[in-house]
């Protein structure tokens, strides 16, 4: 019989390449979403048009029940499509689009049957909206499994009936919370909101737990009072005001219109679910078109690119021993600690160690680690100032004191103590790496990673490529990095490498602007209203003036003595030779107090914001443009030792 009903359903779906279709002896229909050519499941056209004949055929011919689940070992779904986002230009086209996908998911949430999403790994964007448009949703307790809505971080919302569905679901306070931070749950935080009805461990459990769901016709409770109070129209008012204050906090409305219309839509039409899906498909529409979800979708690619530079080598550390427990060295340790690796730090004394492992426990605390978790994670971070760390270390990372001898003489010794195929690297920001590697019995061992300041904020590390490095060491490098969950950049090691080199200029060009009489505060306006985080005089105090001073150094090698460039480096010399390092001395072109520059905003107003940021972003750009076709190419400076 039931050989029979599957055979009937190939023939019904004889062109289904996404979806592979069962429907068992208890008459239940199961679809496992495995999308043909890809290593991760996501809702394409094709995908979904596939789903939309599917739920025609369960309408038709209707079963016990729908259980949907993922044919690949690697996660549920990973969202919607983003590269098919591309094509669109027109709002309306859009609109129309997001539309079709509603009434799609809103026939499959009234089939008359149970219906049940069971998942493990990534259940991410469209893929949690698919999850609330079934009946019942389970997931399994593992560390992969994610569950939530990025869609902000592209430029718009949640677009295929999520926004609507999740506030009805879990409230308005809750499920904007969600979709406002982008913020990921794992199994049981998303059953503790609402957002799953049913935790088990095993994955062979998520077949029985569906089919026993199904069998018992299970759907998820109702709302509680609370959820539904949260989206009462005064409730909505009131908190629509604190979620804009908070959002604003963390982003301008002009480069980040996403979260504020989302909040807009909420607060007129959060009451009543079949408005929120009409004004979802309307305003999601609006948004993608938008140049900044555009930018955004691009940030997302070139992201994307960088982490699948870290999957060419299968490398995997259990070990790494940093030397060096200043600020980076100890930050390093202390970071790699968290991504669950056991770490061996070293330093000339215990002293210099002891304020690492205090900054370390504050990390650990902030990242809101459990007390357990705290106290297992200070276990792996073991101080080491023999340095016997190195013979077992999969990784060693040298963060010493920025001096060419210095280095030289410590590396020459870690080499002889180093495992076979471990990755040798140094944490040098302005000293090529071919001569601190003419101390090697072996120079090609030596790669830099160059990781940045403060270390657990800064997600890219360069992975430097000396002209004397291994290939393998170089990937092995980069593929750590995704290890411990940061964006390896392959770049050369030419002065700068890339993030100085293209900073440099557009930091030493607003120190040019400021001694032409152009006041600090307007300068810092300028970059931000553009949208960078922070202004570049506020980013100099804030990295430190002798740490500017020694890139620029490097990169204006061989500049003119009376040019403005030098003119600028001078200035900088001068506040730092007067001990002025910025922050992290209290005064540096700002004076600091409690860790905030301390700015006189009126000394903006009467600028010209939009000329002086156009002044700034030409030279950033022209550091980045191509020369000789081939991108960054060397500074006339050569920095090889001679
Ligand atoms: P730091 O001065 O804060 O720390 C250096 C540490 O190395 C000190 O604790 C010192 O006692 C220790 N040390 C010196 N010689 C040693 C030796 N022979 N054996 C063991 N320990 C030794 O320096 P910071 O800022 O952490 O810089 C370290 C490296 O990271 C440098 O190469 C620097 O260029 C690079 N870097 C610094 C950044 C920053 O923002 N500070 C950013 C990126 C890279």
């Amino acid at each position: 019989m039931c050989d029979e009903i599957n055979q009937d359903m190939k023939d019904q779906f004889p062109h289904c390449m996404h979806w592979r279709l069962e429907r068992d002896a208890d008459d239940i229909l199961w679809l496992f979403l495995d999308r043909q050519d890809e290593t991760v499941n996501a809702l394409s056209a094709a995908v979904l048009r596939e789903l939309d004949a599917i739920i025609a055929y369960a309408e038709s011919q209707l079963p016990a029940g729908v259980a949907i689940l993922s044919g690949k070992a690697t996660g549920f779904v990973l969202g919607a499509d983003i590269r098919e986002f591309s094509g669109f230009s027109d709002a309306a086209q859009v609109t129309a689009s997001i539309r079709e996908v509603h009434a799609m998911f809103s026939r499959l949430e009234a089939l008359r049957c149970p219906t049940v999403a069971a998942f493990e790994g990534y259940c991410l964007g469209g893929g949690l909206e698919l999850a609330l448009s079934c009946g019942y949703r389970i997931a399994r307790d593992v560390p992969a499994t994610r569950i939530g809505f990025p869609e902000v971080q592209l430029g718009i919302f949640p677009g295929f009936g999520g926004s609507a569905r999740s506030v009805s679901r879990i409230g308005g306070m809750k499920a904007m919370e969600l979709m406002l931070s982008a913020r990921q749950l794992n199994a049981r935080q998303a059953r503790a909101v609402g957002l799953v009805d049913e935790v088990i461990g095993r994955h062979e459990e998520l077949y029985w737990a569906a089919r026993r769901a199904i069998l018992g016709r299970r759907r998820s409770s109702a709302p509680s009072l609370l959820a539904r109070a949260t989206n009462l129209a005064p409730v909505r008012r009131l908190l629509a005001k604190q979620m804009r204050k908070q959002t604003a906090a963390r982003a301008r409305e002009a480069h980040y219109p996403a979260p504020y219309r989302l909040i807009d839509t909420w607060e007129r039409f959060g009451g009543d679910r079949a408005a929120m899906l009409q004004a979802e498909a309307e305003e999601v529409g609006r948004l993608m078109v938008t140049p900044q979800a555009g930018g955004l979708r691009r940030v997302f690619g070139l992201m994307d690119r960088l982490k699948r530079e870290g999957r060419q080598s299968e490398f995997r550390a259990r070990r790494v021993h940093v030397i060096g427990a200043g600020v980076m060295g100890g930050d390093i340790a202390a970071w790699c600690v968290l991504q669950g690796l056991e770490v061996t730090l070293q330093d000339r004394e215990m002293k210099f160690i002891e304020p690492a492992l205090k900054r370390a426990e504050t990390l650990f605390r902030k990242k809101r680690l459990e007390p357990a978790a705290v106290k297992s994670a200070l276990a792996r971070l073991q101080p080491d100032v023999e340095g016997t760390g190195v013979n077992k270390a999969d990784v060693v990372i040298e963060a010493i004191v920025e001096r060419l001898d210095a280095k030289q003489a410590l590396l020459a010794q870690v080499e002889t103590r180093l495992r076979p195929g471990a990755i040798l690297a140094t944490n040098t920001s302005s000293i090529p790496l071919e001569a601190i590697a003419t101390a090697l019995q072996d120079p090609s061992r030596l790669i830099g990673l160059h990781f940045f300041n403060p270390v657990a904020k800064m997600p890219l590390v360069e992975v430097v490529r000396g002209v004397q490095s291994d290939e393998e060491s170089l990937l092995r490098g980069a593929a750590f990095c995704g290890q411990i969950n940061r964006y390896p950049l392959p770049v050369s090691s030419s002065p700068g490498f890339l993030v100085n080199r293209v900073l440099a200029p557009y930091m030493l060009e607003a120190m040019i602007m400021h001694a032409e009489g152009i006041p600090l505060e307007a300068i810092d306006a300028a970059a931000e209203a553009f949208g960078m985080p922070m202004g570049p005089v506020e980013l100099a105090d804030t990295v430190g003036l002798d740490v500017c001073l020694m890139v620029t150094g490097t990169l204006n090698a061989g500049a003119d003595a009376k040019s403005a460039t030098q003119s600028a480096a001078d200035t900088l010399r001068t506040l730092v030779n007067a001990g002025h390092l910025g922050r992290k001395s209290g005064k540096g072109f700002y004076t600091w107090s409690n860790d905030k520059a301390q700015k006189q905003n009126d000394k903006s107003t009467g600028q010209d914001l939009a000329a002086l940021c156009a002044r700034l972003i030409k030279v950033y750009t022209a550091e980045c443009r191509p020369r000789c076709g081939m991108g960054l190419s060397p500074t006339p400076t050569c920095w090889m030792p001679a």
